[in-house]
């Protein structure tokens, strides 16, 4: 006898839908991820002019409970080493009004360091970590784990505080920022 959910997936299987069939390697992926659109955070670390950060859309929560923060970030970036060494960092989720500060982070025009901190407010609250004083949500981390894997490390971190002003955040989708509603 046909189910409703088998009756559901003949028909939709009727449709047909165009797809390309691509290996499984670091272009494809690439391909496939320009799809997904990703909520954009700053991770800030470090103190004084030896402040640094990124840009970022692999930040997220590996846990609420115990509350626990969790990024990808590139070995070879500047953040990594100032990040390891400090034990702490910042993940600042943006807002629609942050486009240019993401690029600042990003390192769009060659901007370095605590260059990339360049006029907006900052202040700290338990670990030290810069937090953006209008960030949508702030989020004040220490380093609990580092795990180096292929081209990335992963950075778990535990949380301490949280700064909470609200709102949307901004999003990055197909190479470009776009703002929700
Ligand atoms: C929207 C966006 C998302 C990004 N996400 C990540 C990320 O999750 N991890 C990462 O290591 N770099 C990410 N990057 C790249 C870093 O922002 C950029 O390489 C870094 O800030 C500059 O590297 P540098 O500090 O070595 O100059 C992203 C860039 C953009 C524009």
């Amino acid at each position: 006898m046909t189910t409703q959910f088998a009756r559901e997936v003949f028909k939709a299987a009727d449709h047909k839908p165009e797809f390309e069939d691509r290996p499984g390697d670091a272009e494809s992926l690439k391909l496939a991820l320009r799809t997904l659109a990703g909520g954009v955070s700053i991770i800030t670390t470090g103190e004084g002019e030896a402040r640094t950060g990124a840009t970022v859309t692999s930040a997220t929560a590996l846990s609420v409970d115990p509350p626990r923060m969790l990024v990808s970030l590139n070995r070879t970036s500047s953040t990594w080493p100032v990040l390891e060494k400090s034990g702490f960092f910042g993940v600042n989720i943006l807002g629609p009004s942050h486009e240019a500060l993401a690029n600042q982070f990003a390192g769009v025009g060659g901007l370095k360091g605590a260059e990339r901190y360049r006029g907006f407010a900052w202040s700290r609250a338990v670990t030290g970590a810069p937090l953006l004083d209008d960030a949508v949500a702030a989020i004040d981390c220490s380093v609990e784990e580092a795990i180096e894997r292929h081209s990335h490390v992963i950075v778990i971190g535990k949380v301490h505080a949280i700064r909470l002003t609200g709102g949307r955040s901004l999003v990055y989708q197909g190479g470009a920022y776009h703002k929700l509603g």
